[in-house]
């Protein structure tokens, strides 16, 4: 994907792919939108997708396929043990990584899982530059603790680094000091740091930390799941890297590793997971797990046909057409966004654009949930499924008190090379209408909370009857439309 600019001055983000196979999808009226919202709780995560128009809740396992993948899916092997399928994914993810050992997941968690049985003991620490949620479940299921240490920029809503993920490398020395270094079961960088807003880590910062992690022989573990937005930000970010080729700026990341794992669903365009390194008393250790919680070695909970996919779309993705889209798009919807003074989070960065909240909604306090009101808001106004990242993805504290987030967001994920340019449009339009009535958005509060992981299941209710007030706004600024 490249910028193009046309007679006008205007730059254009123009796809490097043409649409070969499409999925109808429909746009229901808003009074179905706020019928379907309440059914599924103000929760987007229970809404049904054939209520949704754009999906944008996640990137995860929605990513567009190539044809080759597809080609390649005709072509597996079916085999619970030793299938040639398993041997050509290894090959391919060995020379791009330049990793010797591969171990099979179903999904990124599920590597997660297995690192955490191997790496984490009761009372121990892993370091990282900001947690994802299914990353610290799996640690503190082992009875082990997460502990941030990404810069501050990183919790800067508006910011020009162009590197918010980086890990604050004065935080990461001060906490080896305090913690002890046999108490650290290991630092983690997460690529395109989800959580902050797909936020991207430097190469620089990535050199940093290994050099330390060695020095100190400290285990550094890399979820490679957003490396893709990463790469591309890399390159064009890091001066050093503008002419080198991804696949060996790929390369250089998991040469300054021990580990590397990430979500197929995610990086590769297909769904699956991988656990990649070269050591070879962590590959014994992992490798035991993997038949345990899995599958066999050569397969690992995933279809051969998945595999296959995935061995094609890793391949594509070491490819600057491929890895720009998604960062492109999302700067375009970014700056139309920020055009019209509603706040994101800035520089945009991966996986999606993420709104903040907590400005959006100035007037509703944090315990009743504006980011979460904010997604609903934004389904009932256009069909757009967001998802909430804010005090509902946190957990409710044993005492009984909200744990309060530290940002409130509603990210928009765009789906590598699924959604069009004019759908994007749509989705800023409908975002600007619902801006200038922020104020009838209200707040949100549990009808029922599940203990673990609430904002999958939870299902909540307006605060007062600001949904219908948000209906009948829409039905006197765009009358019959939808
Ligand atoms: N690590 C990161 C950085 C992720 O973003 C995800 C998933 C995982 C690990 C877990 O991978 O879903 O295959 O088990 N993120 C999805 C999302 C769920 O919507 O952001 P998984």
């Amino acid at each position: 994907m490249s910028n193009v600019t046309f007679l006008s001055g205007e730059k254009i983000p123009l796809e490097m792919h043409k649409v070969r196979m499409v999925q109808k999808i429909s746009l229901p009226p808003v009074e179905q939108r706020a019928s379907s919202m309440e059914e599924a709780g103000y929760n987007t995560f229970l809404l049904k997708n054939r209520d949704v128009f754009l999906d944008m809740l996640s990137d995860s396992g929605v990513n567009a396929m190539s044809e080759n993948q597809y080609a390649a899916m005709l072509q597996a092997d079916d085999s619970y043990a030793g299938s040639e399928t398993f041997y050509r994914l290894e090959k391919v993810l060995q020379d791009i990584f330049g990793m010797k050992y591969f171990l099979p997941a179903h999904q990124g968690r599920a590597c997660e899982n297995i690192i955490a049985k191997t790496l984490v003991a009761p009372g121990s620490v892993a370091l990282m530059n900001y947690h994802f949620t299914t990353t610290k479940a799996h640690i503190t299921l082992m009875g082990g603790a997460v502990e941030e240490i990404i810069g501050d920029e990183g919790f800067k809503i508006q910011s020009t680094a162009p590197f918010k993920g980086d890990i604050d490398i004065d935080k990461l020395n001060e906490a080896i000091k305090r913690i002890g270094k046999e108490k650290i079961s290991f630092v983690r960088v997460e690529a395109g740091t989800n959580l902050v807003g797909g936020q991207p880590v430097s190469m620089r910062n990535i050199r940093e930390v290994s050099h330390i992690c060695r020095k100190e022989g400290l285990k550094l573990v890399f979820d490679a799941s957003l490396l893709a937005d990463n790469l591309y930000f890399i390159k064009t970010r890091e001066a050093e890297f503008k002419d080198v080729e991804i696949i060996n700026i790929t390369r250089e990341i998991a040469s300054l590793s021990d580990i590397v794992y990430f979500s197929a669903r995610k990086l590769g365009a297909a769904r699956g997971g991988a656990i990649l390194t070269s050591d070879d008393g962590l590959h014994v250790k992992m490798r035991e797990l993997v038949p345990l919680f899995e599958g066999f070695l050569t397969y690992g909970g995933m279809s051969v046909r998945e595999m296959e996919a995935m061995a094609v779309g890793l391949r594509e993705t070491m490819d600057m057409d491929v890895v720009s889209q998604t960062p492109i798009f999302i700067e375009a919807l970014c700056n139309e966004l920020l055009a019209k003074g509603i706040p994101v989070v800035t520089p945009p960065g991966g996986l999606g654009c993420h709104i903040d909240a907590w400005k959006f909604c100035e007037h509703i306090p944090q315990t009743e949930y504006p980011s979460g009101a904010l997604a609903a808001a934004i389904y009932i106004a256009s069909g757009v499924r967001g998802m909430e990242r804010g005090t509902l993805s946190e957990q409710r504290g044993e005492d009984g008190i909200e744990h309060l987030a530290e940002m409130e967001l509603v990210r928009l994920a765009v789906p590598k090379r699924v959604f069009t340019l004019s759908q994007i449009k749509y989705v800023a339009d409908r975002l600007t209408w619902l801006f200038a009535h922020r104020h009838l958005i209200g707040g949100l509060e549990f009808v029922e909370e599940p203990k673990v992981l609430r904002f999958f299941f939870g299902r909540l209710k307006p605060i007062g009857n600001w949904p219908e007030q948000l209906v009948r706004q829409f039905r006197k600024d765009f009358g019959e439309s939808l």
